[in-house]
């Protein structure tokens, strides 16, 4: 790294310090979804992680992960369109379609990565891609970084979105993207009233 770099990166964490958002990493041991002792013994109950339902630390998931790495080893070892794409891939799809009544699923390992593929795939220069305010930082970071021009309507506010889908470019290809549970707040996007607003996107 240049000079040039490593002295912005010092000034720029020197300036977080200041500004009293300098983060430290702790590391934990502990079941996340459990009640967790803490090295100082007091006692928490973990409402920062992301395991909602409990699953890290169910029995028959982790036994089934155990066997999938007995089986398939511990990594794809390619992109699936060259050879990563096994078996087990492939019946997960079928499953998910079979659930979902779609004719093919895209399989992605985060959520961060489905939500910037759907956005930088289908947004050009001059679309329109609308989103709820408070939408996953994947989302709006895709946003900011694709070709088309972004505006973000009024949290969970169908009239919100109408007043900005009813102004500047109407004829140009839209995309209205919101979360369905937003994840900090816990409540649930009024899907069927931004359906009113705007066709939900077929699958192809
Ligand atoms: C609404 C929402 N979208 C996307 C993500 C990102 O998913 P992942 O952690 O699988 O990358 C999260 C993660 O918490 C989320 O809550």
């Amino acid at each position: 790294m240049s000079s040039t770099l490593s002295q912005r990166a010092a000034k720029a964490l020197q300036q977080r310090r200041e500004d009293g958002l300098y983060r430290h990493l702790q590391s934990f041991d502990l079941k996340q979804s459990q009640l967790s002792k803490l090295p100082s013994q007091d006692s928490f109950v973990n409402f920062s992680g992301n395991d909602y339902l409990g699953m890290a630390q169910d029995q028959e998931l982790k036994m089934a992960w155990q066997q999938g790495i007995d089986r398939y080893g511990a990594g794809s070892t390619a992109s699936p369109l060259v050879t990563g794409h096994s078996s087990a891939h492939q019946l997960l799809e079928e499953k998910l379609c079979d659930w979902q009544g779609y004719e093919r699923a895209v399989l992605f390992s985060s959520g961060f990565a489905a939500n910037q593929a759907v956005i930088f795939s289908f947004m050009r220069k001059n679309d329109r891609l609308l989103q709820d305010k408070l939408n996953h930082a994947s989302l709006i970071e895709a946003g900011m970084m694709c070709e088309a021009t972004m505006q973000r309507y009024q949290h969970a506010s169908p009239d919100s979105l109408s007043k900005f889908l009813d102004k500047g470019d109407v004829n140009a290809a839209s995309l209205v993207v919101t979360d369905g549970v937003f994840s900090m707040d816990g409540n649930v996007a009024p899907l069927s009233d931004i359906q009113l607003g705007a066709t939900i996107m077929e699958p192809c």
